[in-house]
C-alpha cells in the first residue's frame, strides 16, 4: 500500500500556486501538475470544463483524453448532471463509463463551481481497483473547493 496523502499539505500548496494569478488555464495546469506529482498510483488528473450540455477537456496529466464528454455520459458526466461527487471502485461496472486509459480501473470525479455555478469537474482516475478512499474524497473535495473559491477571480 501507498503512503496516505497529506491534504492540507497539498490545499496549502495548491493556495500558494494560484494566489494573485488570473489565469484559469495556467492555474488548472498547475493543479492537475500538482495532483499529479503528489497522488501515489494515479494515471490520469485533469479537468472538464461545462459548455452549454457538455463537458469539454481542458488541462490534465496522463494520457491524451476524450475530448467532449455529454452531461450524464461516464462518470464526469453523472458528476456534472447531479453535481455530486462520484467515487468509483471499478470503473468497469459503471454504465457508461467512458475508457479514455485502459488502464484505469477507479476514478474520482468532483464538481467544481463559478460562484454558484457549475463550472466543470475535476477527474482522477487510477490503475487500482478502489484507489480512493473516503478520506480521498474529503481531501479532493477540500481542494476543489480551494480551486472553485478563486475561480471567479480567472479569466478564461
Ligand atoms: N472515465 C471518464 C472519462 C474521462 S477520462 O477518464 C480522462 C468518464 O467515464 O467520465
Amino acid at each position: 500500500m501507498f503512503a496516505k496523502t497529506d491534504y492540507e499539505a497539498l490545499e496549502k500548496s495548491l493556495r500558494a500556486l494560484i494566489r494573485d494569478i488570473p489565469y484559469e488555464t495556467a492555474n488548472l495546469a498547475n493543479a492537475s501538475a500538482l495532483l499529479w506529482d503528489s497522488l501515489p498510483e494515479i494515471n490520469w488528473a485533469g479537468f472538464y470544463k461545462l459548455r452549454g450540455d457538455k463537458l469539454i477537456l481542458g488541462p490534465f496529466q496522463g494520457k491524451p483524453a476524450c475530448i467532449v464528454i455529454p452531461l450524464g455520459r461516464g462518470v464526469c458526466g453523472r458528476a456534472a448532471e447531479e453535481e455530486k461527487t462520484q467515487r468509483v471502485e471499478n470503473v468497469h461496472t459503471f454504465p457508461g463509463h467512458i475508457a479514455c486509459d485502459g488502464a484505469s480501473n477507479s476514478e474520482v470525479v468532483i464538481p467544481l463551481y463559478r460562484g454558484t455555478a457549475l463550472w466543470g469537474v475535476l477527474d482522477i482516475d487510477s490503475p487500482r481497483f478502489s484507489r480512493f478512499s473516503p478520506e480521498d474524497q474529503q481531501g479532493l473535495e477540500r481542494f476543489a473547493a480551494a480551486l472553485s473559491e478563486a475561480l471567479p477571480e480567472m479569466d478564461g
